[in-house]
């Protein structure tokens, strides 16, 4: 089976790109990761990149005088790399049309949160300032919305009382290394249809009886 090319754009850790190179290097993903970049020098991203054997690229944003601009940069260094699909793994820049357009319905990102709830940045804090109980993490197709395009995966985690941004953020990320791994394979072995807003995924089975409850029961009745 031929692997399936991907370009990672980051802007930080790291983390989630970390996953999918390990996901790929274990043959967990019949996929390659084709060409890390990211926007800013300090990126840990491309170290990580570079430790795996895989090429990184740095491309500063400050260069261009446009975000128009430095998109073309973009998709010229993903079409030189012959890149397939676009994962976005804590890309902290806004995409214009020119690279929606160039991988149309090809760019996948990763949030933590349950969309469509809780879109843009800080959805962790958002999600503790609304009280919620239940949280999460989703990959979805990225379209011209912040946050707004077709769901693939979403894993979902208690908030537990006690709770700071942080603890939450790293109980969402175990879940994010989890989900964009099985995000990539679902899509890599053609598994995945979109349907408009919706995302068919073939053979993907659910067990109708699990169900998180936040706060949990212990051994009491409702
Ligand atoms: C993750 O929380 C992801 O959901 C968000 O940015 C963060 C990136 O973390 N988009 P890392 O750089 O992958 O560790």
């Amino acid at each position: 089976m031929t692997k399936l090319r991907l370009g990672v754009l980051a802007s930080g850790t790291g983390s989630n790109l970390q996953s999918i190179l390990d996901a790929c290097a274990q043959g967990r993903i019949p996929a390659q990761v084709a060409v890390v970049i990211s926007n800013l020098t300090s990126a840990k991203a491309l170290d990580r990149a570079r430790e795996a054997g895989v090429r990184a690229i740095l491309l500063p944003h400050q260069l261009s005088p446009s975000r128009e601009a430095y998109d073309e940069q973009l998709v010229s260094v993903l079409r030189e790399h012959e890149v397939e699909l676009v994962c976005l793994a804590g890309f902290m820049r806004l995409i214009t049309p020119v690279l929606l357009r160039a991988f149309e319905n090809r760019i996948l990102n990763i949030h933590p949160a349950l969309l469509p709830s809780f879109p843009g940045l800080h959805a962790v804090r958002q999600a503790l300032k609304a009280g919620v109980k239940i949280s999460g993490c989703t990959v979805h197709v990225v379209d011209e919305g912040t946050d707004t395009g077709p769901i693939l995966v979403q894993a979902a985690v208690p908030v537990l009382e006690g709770d700071d941004e942080e603890s939450l953020a790293a109980r969402i990320l175990a879940q994010e290394h989890r989900c964009y791994p099985w995000a990539l394979r679902l899509w890599a072995e053609g598994r995945v249809a979109l349907e408009g807003r919706r995302v068919r995924i073939a053979t993907a089975r659910g067990d109708p009886t699990r169900q998180i409850l936040s706060p949990a029961l212990q051994g009491e009745q409702p």
